[in-house]
């Protein structure tokens, strides 16, 4: 294994435990709102402390962007971190939430983990090297159209001015799939696009944090990940649209006539 993924792994672990043990406790802990529906617990603080002590700790040089303390030095390598993705379920004890780190070398996503502490499941991969879930190989499926297929998504949910082309969006989805899944953690959405348990998946608005470990995960497995347009800018824009080839195609040919009028729908 990479030396750096395993750094991640330790990152990602600690994370996992710190707020696994502060579960049982939501009810009294210090909720504070960063924005409308954008919530921080003092356990993403924590979670993020300990992760990044233990990536500077290996790594004193390398930089970091974490989402609750912003950036930290200046280096070719990056890590991206999000130490608690999914803070409002976690608020809510709803049992879906996960620790992200990636690793950028010059711009470049190398490594990730997305780890979930309740299920203790670990998804990781390596430039390269293909992505596993625990110990196991995994690999999005190659289901060959809309028919049958189940998705993710997330929903706007803090700016809302774009929220009808949204609902158009996902109207035109469920008409012409099996199913569709809000699960809360975009992390965890991905990690299921590269597993296999999702064929695919779309969202607008992320930040690097949410996106950055996932992608890799979904690149190592076979997958495709796009912003709207199927370019590559989905971690400068946060628009993503992944999935298996096939399936990855359909939904941008579903989305497009609702972005066409108006490319830049980024600022959801
Ligand atoms: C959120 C989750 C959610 C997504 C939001 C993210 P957070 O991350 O990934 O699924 O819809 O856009 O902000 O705030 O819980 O780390
Ligand atoms: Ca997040
Ligand atoms: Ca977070």
């Amino acid at each position: 294994m990479h030396p750096m993924l395993n750094i991640a792994i330790r990152g990602a672990r600690k994370g996992g435990d710190i707020i696994v043990r502060h579960l049982d406790r939501v009810q009294g802990l210090r909720i504070d709102t960063k924005q409308q529906n954008d919530f921080v617990t003092e356990v993403d603080r924590l979670a993020e402390g300990a992760i990044i002590d233990i990536l500077l700790k290996a790594y004193p040089n390398h930089a970091i962007l974490a989402e609750e303390s912003g950036t930290h030095g200046s280096d070719e390598y990056q890590w991206v971190v999000d130490p608690l993705d999914g803070t409002t379920n976690f608020i809510h004890g709803f049992p879906q939430f996960a620790v992200s780190i990636a690793l950028k070398h010059r711009g470049r996503l190398d490594q990730a983990v997305v780890y979930d502490p309740l299920r203790q499941e670990l998804f990781t991969a390596s430039r390269g090297e293909g992505a596993l879930l625990n110990d196991r190989r995994i690999r999005v499926t190659q289901h060959p159209n809309l028919p049958g297929a189940l998705l993710g998504t997330g929903f706007p949910f803090r700016e809302l001015q774009h929220l009808d082309r949204y609902l158009a969006m996902l109207k035109a989805l469920i008409e012409v799939t099996s199913g569709i899944r809000r699960a809360g953690s975009a992390a965890l959405d991905l990690a299921y696009v590269a597993c296999g348990r999702l064929d695919g998946f779309w969202e607008f608005g992320l930040k690097q944090w949410d996106i950055a470990a996932g992608a890799l995960l979904i690149l190592e497995a076979g997958g495709i990940v796009s912003d709207l347009e199927g370019g590559p800018g989905y971690l400068r824009s946060g628009n993503v649209v992944t999935g298996g080839p096939k399936v990855h195609k359909e939904i941008l040919k579903t989305l497009e006539p609702f972005i066409a009028p108006n490319p830049n729908f980024s600022a959801v």
